[in-house]
C-alpha cells in the first residue's frame, strides 16, 4: 500500500509572520490525520519558521527548489545540505514555474534530485504537459521524455526514494482540474515508464502526486482514483481550514 501524501506548495507567498499563522490554525485542523503524510513546501525565508512551527507535529517542512551543487560560488542560490540542516525533510523539483521561467530542463532535474537524495531530502519531481501538447495528442510523448530525461538516470536505490507529482501545466493556477480520469491515464502512463524502467515492484511503489487546481471539493474524486497517490498543492495550501479540507477529504 502506497501512503498517500498531501504536499502544499506556497509558491512565492506568505512572509515569516504569516507562516507561524498559518500553522497556529492549521495542525489542530490536521492533528488526526493519519492516513497520509502532510508536507509544506515553503520559500525558503519561511522555512526556520516553518520547522519551528511544525516541531513535533507529523507535518513535514520542504522547499521548493535546490542547486546541485553541495556549495560553492552560486549568488542566490540554496543547497541541498543547507535545507536539511534548516530541518527540511521535502524538496520540490522541477516544477512546471520552474521549467517555464527559470530555464529547468529535465538535465538539470536530474541533478538536483540526485543532490536532493544526497542530502537526505525527499523530493518531489514534477512533470506535466502543455496545453499545445495535450490538444496535439502529445501527452504521453512529453511525459516520456521528462521521465527519461529527469528521472530514468537514477539508480534503482535513488528511484525508491523520490516522489513524482503530475503538473498538467494547463490546470496550473487556472481553476481548470484534471477530470479523476485524465489525470489517471497519465498516472498510469508513467507508472507504466516507471515499471519499463524499473520493474514491476518499483512502480508499484512509487508515489504519484496530482497537482493542479487541487480544492476541497474536488480531492475526494481525485482520490478515489487508485492511481492518485496524493496532491500537491498551490493555491488551495495558502488557506488552514481549506488546505486542511484537502488533507482530510
Ligand atoms: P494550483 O493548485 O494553484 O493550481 O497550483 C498547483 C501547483 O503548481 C502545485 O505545485
Amino acid at each position: 500500500m502506497r501512503k498517500p501524501i498531501m504536499a502544499g506548495n506556497w509558491k512565492m507567498f506568505k512572509t515569516p509572520v504569516e507562516t507561524t499563522a498559518f500553522f497556529e490554525k492549521f495542525l489542530p485542523l490536521v492533528a488526526e490525520a493519519q492516513h497520509a503524510e502532510v508536507a509544506i513546501c515553503a520559500p525558503f525565508i519561511d522555512l526556520p519558521a516553518a520547522v519551528a512551527a511544525t516541531q513535533g507535529s507529523k507535518v513535514g517542512i520542504g522547499g521548493q527548489n535546490l542547486h546541485w551543487a553541495k556549495d560553492g560560488a552560486f549568488t542566490g542560490e540554496i543547497s541541498g545540505p543547507m535545507l536539511r540542516a534548516i530541518g527540511c525533510q521535502y524538496v520540490i523539483v522541477g516544477h512546471s514555474e520552474r521549467r517555464q521561467f527559470f530555464g529547468e530542463t529535465d538535465e538539470t532535474v536530474l541533478k538536483r534530485t540526485i543532490a536532493a537524495l544526497d542530502a537526505g531530502l525527499t523530493p518531489i519531481v514534477c512533470v506535466g504537459e502543455l496545453l499545445a501538447e495535450r490538444e496535439s495528442g502529445r501527452t504521453n510523448d512529453v511525459l516520456k521524455t521528462q521521465f527519461d530525461g529527469g528521472i530514468a538516470g537514477l539508480t534503482p536505490e535513488q528511484f525508491a526514494r523520490i516522489v513524482i507529482a503530475y503538473e498538467p501545466v494547463w490546470a496550473i493556477g487556472t481553476g481548470k482540474v484534471a477530470t479523476p480520469e485524465i489525470a489517471a491515464d497519465a498516472h498510469r502512463a508513467l507508472r507504466g515508464y516507471c515499471e519499463a524502467h524499473y520493474g514491476r515492484d518499483a512502480a508499484q511503489a512509487m508515489r504519484i502526486l496530482y497537482g493542479g487546481s487541487v480544492k476541497p471539493d474536488n480531492i475526494k474524486g481525485l482520490m478515489a482514483q487508485p492511481e492518485i497517490d496524493g496532491g500537491l498543492v498551490g493555491g488551495a495550501s495558502l488557506e488552514p481550514n481549506s488546505f486542511a479540507g484537502i488533507v482530510n477529504f
